[in-house]
């Protein structure tokens, strides 16, 4: 097991490394499935390219709390007839979660372990439906910054979404950013009261020209966004050091005003 955390620790890095290179996967898997709550979910796994059998295979599920860690997860059953020989080659791996919850629900990942490297498929996003049941509008908020540099951190907080079942990205000035992504670490047992976030950095002569920056969150089908500009943000900051600066004004005022008429009504006594 030691063997395969750190294999996988490697894994999400060339992952990482992979998709920027636009490398093309050696295994691959089925794109996001979704299954209504209670039934059974498949997943399929392709390692055609690697002349392998499907008893080398692993699944792991992504930690919905820790977005870098993958784990073992006993609720994924392998259906492939295991060839004990190892002479067939398999093309196709199936496995399958019986009667899904919506804890079950998120990112699944096939692992194919081959002499000294280990493959890892490009991940199955299972999203798991409760029938009859109208999820409600999610709640946005976008937190900037009071203060920045050459660049605008952005903060997305978005709340009343199951986090393994929602996507959080950007749209600024029209172009689709994915950020960084993090869901509270806390454990809260309403998956809908964990609250997930997501950060974006904008260049700053970009904020300050008022592009539109919104936070997109996708969830149960549905697309809901909040938008921010730098005119509304530079606005709410002016407005709250607007008033600072006239409240302590006046009570500065007011204490000059006050200290005078004291010092008229009783003149200091000089000996
Ligand atoms: C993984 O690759 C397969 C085959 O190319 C593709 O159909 C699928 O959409 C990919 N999945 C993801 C999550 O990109
Ligand atoms: C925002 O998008 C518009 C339209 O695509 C473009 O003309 C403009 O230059 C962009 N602004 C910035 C600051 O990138």
């Amino acid at each position: 097991m030691k063997m395969m955390a750190c294999r996988l620790l490697m894994f999400v890095f060339s992952l990482a490394q992979g998709n920027q290179a636009g490398q093309p996967f050696i295994v691959t898997q089925s794109p996001d499935v979704e299954v209504a709550f209670g039934s059974s979910a498949r997943l399929q796994c392709n390692i055609a390219e690697l002349f392998s059998s499907c008893s080398h295979v692993d699944w792991l599920k992504l930690d919905p709390r820790k977005p870098m860690v993958l784990h073992v997860t006993d609720r994924v059953k392998m259906v492939n007839p295991n060839d004990i020989n190892n002479i067939v080659f398999n093309s196709v791996c199936w496995a399958t979660i019986p009667e899904v919850t919506v804890q079950d629900s998120g990112m699944y990942y096939c692992v194919l372990s081959h002499g000294q490297f280990a493959y890892v498929g490009n991940g199955t996003r299972l999203t798991v439906t409760e029938p009859n049941s109208v999820p409600p509008a999610p709640s946005i908020e976008i937190i900037p910054p009071m203060a920045y540099a050459s660049t605008v951190p952005l903060l997305c907080l978005v709340s009343g979404v199951i986090p393994s079942q929602a996507r959080v990205s950007w749209l600024i000035n029209g172009t689709v950013e994915n950020g960084w992504t993090e869901s509270a670490l806390e454990e809260d047992d309403d998956p809908l009261k964990r609250l997930t976030q997501n950060q974006i950095l904008v260049p700053a002569e970009e904020w300050e020209k008022g592009i539109p920056c919104s936070c997109v969150v996708e969830f149960a089908g549905k697309s809901f966004s909040k938008t921010l500009q730098h005119d509304d943000q530079c606005f709410a900051v002016f407005c709250i050091y607007t008033v600072a600066w006239v409240t302590s004004s006046i009570i500065l005022l007011l204490l000059v005003g006050t200290t005078a008429v004291c010092l008229c009504k009783n003149p200091p006594l000089f000996v």
